[in-house]
């Protein structure tokens, strides 16, 4: 049902009327120092796409590469155990996995869940006049800048940390009560450019109101130094032809709009009957920074335009 031929979150494969799998895989090298945290956040990483896709994982499987020798094997079993706790969290069962020796430490996990196949949600089928929800905050790539050239405190660290480590489960349990019409999820593209990847082919826009995007305080403070990470700026390469800002938006502003996100939140293309309700119900259960932050309009031009 979604393959290769679109760039989407996960794969999606019809099995019978009632149930099709969602596939997907994702592992990367250490984003915080501590290993069970970073243990955490991959495994939220990796069955994020599932959520994306409107689904339930149920299955999962380690993928590791360490470097035996020059690790001590104790660093592996946190990284571990902090993704078990994640996967446990999901209610998914761990079935498997594969190490390799590694040069680099890696960590993910491949994920599969489950879905009926009339309710599988992609980055397509934007509908004028739909309101776009995102549901965690941005600048963890801003944030994870700072931290590295040691200029975050211990809070900021623990509170980005968790951030990325939180599960995009409720938002998704949350959105499937209602009639959504697309969904994926904020990481390494940013948000401009995974909104980018909503519109391509789509024959319209999206009108973002810049000031009502969820952003963590610091990310304005550190961006403001210039600790922004190189991915930001390639980013904005990439899709800058699409965006369209106003002036009024400051330089940091769109460093943030265009910073990677680990882990970040949904993207949720929500029909606007149902929006004020969803987005009570997405704060009611404890995700509370949700907010509506722009809108599909009726312009075939596939821009996105920040104001
Ligand atoms: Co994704
Ligand atoms: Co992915
Ligand atoms: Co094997």
């Amino acid at each position: 049902m979604v393959g290769l031929d679109r760039a989407d979150d996960a794969g999606v494969y019809k099995v019978s009327d009632d149930l099709a799998l969602i596939q997907t895989v994702d592992f990367f090298t250490p984003i915080v120092d501590d290993p069970f945290w970073f243990g955490q956040i991959a495994a939220a990483n990796a069955l994020s796409d599932v959520y994306a896709m409107g689904g339930t994982p149920r299955t999962a499987m380690n993928l590791v590469g360490f470097p035996l020798g020059d690790m001590d094997i104790d660093v592996l079993r946190k990284i571990i155990l902090g993704g078990l706790e994640k996967i446990r969290e999901a209610g998914v069962v761990l079935i498997g996995g594969h190490s390799v020796e590694d040069k680099e430490l890696k960590y993910g996990l491949s994920v599969t869940g489950f879905i009926h196949p009339s309710k599988v949600l992609t980055k397509q089928n934007l509908q004028n006049n739909d309101d776009l929800i995102l549901t965690k905050p941005l600048g963890t790539g801003i944030i994870n800048t700072a931290i590295k050239a040691g200029l975050a405190s211990e809070q900021i660290i623990l509170d980005t940390t968790k951030l990325m480590a939180q599960l995009n489960k409720i938002a998704a349990e949350t959105m499937t009560e209602y009639k959504i019409h697309a969904c994926t999820d904020i990481t390494g593209f940013g948000l401009l450019g995974h909104l980018a990847e909503m519109v391509v082919g789509s024959s319209k826009s999206l009108l973002i109101h810049s000031k009502d995007v969820p952003t963590l305080p610091e990310a304005m403070e550190f961006g403001s130094m210039g600790l922004v990470p190189a991915g930001a700026y390639k980013n904005r390469e990439f899709r800058e032809c699409m965006t369209r800002f106003s002036s009024s938006v400051s330089p940091v502003v769109r460093d943030i709009l265009f910073d990677p996100q680990t882990s970040g939140g949904l993207l949720i293309c929500c029909p606007s009957s149902q929006t004020e309700k969803l987005l009570a119900d997405l704060h009611a259960r404890g995700l509370v920074q949700s907010a509506v932050i722009g809108k599909v309009i009726d312009d075939p031009s596939q821009k996105i335009f920040v104001e």
